[in-house]
Order: C-alpha cells, then sequence, then structure tokens
C-alpha cells in the first residue's frame, strides 16, 4: 500500500498517530471479534485511551486535554477506526459530540466539572439530540424542560443515543418554550445518575456492536438551572455548531473503515489465485482496487481540509459547515463503496464471520445514517452553495 504524503505532518502528529497505530494494533485488534459478537462494552480499552490522552485532543490541557489541533484528532481516531469503528465512535461522540460543545459554549466551571474525568478516560460523555419522532428534522423535539427556582426539570424520550447505557454525562437538548419551534430549544448538561434519567432499552445493531447505543427517558429529572449550556434558546444552534465537528469525526471513522478493507481486498487480491494467477492481476479485480483506493485518498483529502478548516475557526463563530458536510457525505459513501467490493473481492471468504471484512461491510453503514444521513449532508452542502441558508 502507497502512503500518498499529502500533508506535511509536524512531528506531535506523526508520534500521536503512531502511538494510536501501536495501541490500536496490540490492544484493541485481540478482542475485536469477540466484543462484536456479544455486544460487549470495550470498558478497559476505552479506560486506556483516555489515559493515553485520546478522548481530549483537542482540548486544552487546563482541562485534562492533550491541547493538540483538530488533525491531530483526525490522525487518532484515524488509526483507532482502522481497527474497529466501534472504539472509534466512543472516542468520537467523546471528543466532538460531548466536549467541543462544553469547550466552545459552557462557563469555566462547566469546563471544569464536565469535560475533564471524560478528557482522563475516568468517564464517558454522550450526546443526546434525537427523539423517536425527531431525527432528520431536529427542530421538532417534544422533550420539555421547565424552570423551576433554581432548577429545570426535564421530562421527554430521547434515542439512539451513542453510549447512552454507559455513559456518566449526558449533553441534551430540549424545548424550553415549544412556541418559538428552534429558537425554544435549550441544552444542558445531565449528571447520568440523576434521579428521573432512566437508561432505555439497548438498541440491536447490524454494525459497531460493541458501542452501546439506547433510548433515554426523563421523568421529572430535576437539574441544577448552573447546567444549562450557554442561553435558553441557543439550543439548536449550539447542537448544530456540534454537529459540524461530530461529522468530522464520523467521516474519519468512515476512512478508517474503508481503509481496512481496502487492505485487506488488496491483499488478498495478490494472495488468492483463480484461472493460475493471482486475482489481482485481472483487470476486474485491479480496476476495483484502482476506484477503492482514489476514493479514499480524496475522502482524506477532504476531512484533512475540513479539519484544517475547523482549526482556524477556532476562537471564533466562523463556521466550517460546507467542509465538514462535503467530508462526511463522501467519505461515508466512500465506506460503502469500498466495503462492498472488498467483500466481492473476498468471494466467499468476505462473506465469513472467519475474516474482520464482513464486519467493515456491516460497520461502514451506519456512517451514512448517524450525525445526519446523506440526504441531510445533501441539504446543508446544497443550500449552502445556493446561498437560500
Ligand atoms: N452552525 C451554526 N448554526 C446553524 C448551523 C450550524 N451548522 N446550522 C443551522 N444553524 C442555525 C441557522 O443559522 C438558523 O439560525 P437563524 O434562524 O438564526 O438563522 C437555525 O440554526 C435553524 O437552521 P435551519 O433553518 O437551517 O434549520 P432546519 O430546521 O432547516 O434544519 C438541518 C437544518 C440541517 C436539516 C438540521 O436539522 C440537521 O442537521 N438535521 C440532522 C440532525 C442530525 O444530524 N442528527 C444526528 C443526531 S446525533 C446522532 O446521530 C447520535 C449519536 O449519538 C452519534
Amino acid at each position: 500500500m502507497t502512503d500518498l504524503p499529502i500533508y506535511p505532518l509536524t512531528n506531535e502528529h506523526k508520534m500521536l498517530r503512531d502511538a494510536a497505530r501501536d495501541f490500536a494494533e496490540k490492544k484493541i485488534t485481540p478482542i475485536t471479534t469477540e466484543f462484536d459478537e456479544n455486544e460487549k462494552f470495550p470498558h478497559a480499552t476505552i479506560k486506556k485511551m483516555g489515559e493515553l490522552g485520546f478522548m481530549g485532543i483537542e482540548l486544552p490541557e487546563e482541562y485534562g486535554g492533550a491541547g493538540m489541533d483538530a488533525l491531530a484528532y483526525v490522525l487518532a481516531l484515524e488509526e483507532i477506526c482502522k481497527v474497529d469503528a466501534a472504539h472509534g465512535v466512543i472516542m468520537s461522540v467523546n471528543n466532538s459530540l460531548y466536549c467541543h460543545g462544553i469547550l466552545k459554549f459552557g462557563t469555566e466551571e462547566q469546563k471544569k466539572k464536565f469535560i475533564a474525568p471524560i478528557a482522563s478516560g475516568k468517564a464517558i460523555g454522550a450526546y443526546s439530540l434525537t427523539e423517536p419522532q425527531s431525527g432528520s428534522d431536529a427542530g421538532t423535539m417534544r422533550s420539555r424542560a421547565t424552570r423551576d427556582g433554581d432548577f429545570y426539570i426535564l421530562n421527554g424520550r430521547k434515542s439512539w443515543v451513542t453510549s447512552g447505557p454507559v455513559a456518566d454525562y449526558f449533553v441534551v437538548f430540549m424545548m424550553t418554550d415549544p412556541e418559538k419551534k428552534q429558537k425554544g430549544v435549550s441544552a444542558f448538561l445531565v449528571d447520568g445518575k440523576t434521579p428521573g434519567l432512566v437508561r432505555g432499552k439497548k438498541e440491536p445493531k447490524l454494525g459497531i456492536r460493541a458501542s452501546a447505543t439506547s433510548e433515554l427517558i426523563f421523568e421529572n429529572c430535576r437539574i441544577p438551572a448552573e447546567n444549562l449550556l450557554g442561553v435558553e434558546g441557543e439550543g439548536f444552534k449550539i447542537a448544530m455548531t456540534v454537529l459540524d465537528a461530530g461529522r468530522i469525526g464520523i467521516a474519519t471513522q468512515a476512512l478508517g473503515i474503508a481503509e481496512a478493507a481496502y487492505e485487506a481486498a488488496r491483499q488478498y487480491a495478490g494472495q488468492r489465485e483463480a484461472f493460475g494467477q493471482p486475482i489481482g492481476s485481472f483487470q476486474g479485480t485491479g480496476f476495483k482496487l484502482a476506484d477503492m483506493k482514489t476514493r479514499i485518498e480524496a475522502s482524506r483529502l477532504l476531512i484533512y481540509n475540513a479539519a484544517i478548516a475547523k482549526e482556524n475557526a477556532k476562537g471564533s463563530n466562523g463556521r466550517y459547515s460546507l467542509e465538514a458536510s462535503m467530508a462526511k457525505l463522501f467519505a461515508s459513501e466512500t465506506a460503502m463503496f469500498v466495503t462492498h467490493q472488498a467483500v466481492q473481492i473476498h468471494g466467499g471468504m468476505g462473506y465469513s464471520k472467519e475474516l474482520p471484512v464482513e464486519r467493515y461491510f456491516r460497520d461502514a453503514k451506519i456512517t451514512e445514517i448517524y450525525e445526519g444521513t446523506s440526504e441531510i449532508q445533501r441539504l446543508v452542502i446544497s443550500r449552502i452553495e445556493l446561498g437560500s441558508k
């Protein structure tokens, strides 16, 4: 496999990337099959990833983070996802959906209390926007947060929460003023131990089965008013801002899956013989590999570009929605294309649980769905391009 020198990486970037690669190969590879088959949450390896600094890569050191840039985050996440996309989504949600929003919109007290334990791996964070009847149309949520003196009382049902069954802390979006629709949404920080917060059923999933996903049910869940993130009515913008960061993480997850599937297919094509020669020497296979490689490298360019746009936007209100959505759209569709071709090149062995190729194929699908479907990414991109938003 040829490594294309695309972006000049610093020594720190390379060291972090190599550390993530080493950890993933040595500590995650041996457990992937068992944890995938049994839907076991990888508590020990996630804790270790926190200790190594992978859970708060872009967070300043004063909050327990590694103090690195957005490209560093992408490089480390890519290595984890090459080995296991389930570890990857837990890492992505902790870094982007959870920490990013608190860092950008939180008070000093909130940052100290809610970020530091996540960055060190002592705790797990989650993000809860979706509801059973509102996914893509996120502004139509029904759950309610009502102010009661120094508290808010939360009621409602949330769904598809990554790390929902195990998270210690949540960023939760609820309506404080339903009349105002999106401008009536607010964001809250919720301790997972708060009475009235009930974890719903764990979702049985096609892929990323070692990650845990569930509903959350809020029944008169009383939280301190100081846990409001940002200001009342700004919740929808916070949710969208955070999703821009999250989408770069999911794009990277897709890239990692695609790279793993490609490498397996490339090696198999060189070894497996049919009609007296390696199947890679047939144009039908060689051209497949050429398309897979080209789309992977195009994904990488879009992702690194989005990471740099995110870095440039730090400390300002600048948006990088276009870059993030293009990266997620292209990388997730590439992951589906590449894993599909990788199964095909492997023939029957691609369909067998003896090799990880079938897992890559199952894991790839979710990247076209969560944190905004491919249709939503096209909507975001086309609206920006047409100047309609
Ligand atoms: N950054 C900042 N502000 C933004 C923004 C962004 N990226 N996107 C929109 N906004 C602002 C707009 O400027 C607008 O503000 P003003 O009214 O002041 O101008 C406001 O938010 C409303 O925006 P829209 O009118 O564009 O809203 P919309 O209702 O048309 O919806 C949407 C836009 C893009 C479709 C949005 O609803 C969306 O992204 N939907 C998909 C939701 C999603 O990705 N869900 C995944 C949840 S997480 C998950 O998957 C689970 C997990 O745990 C991993």
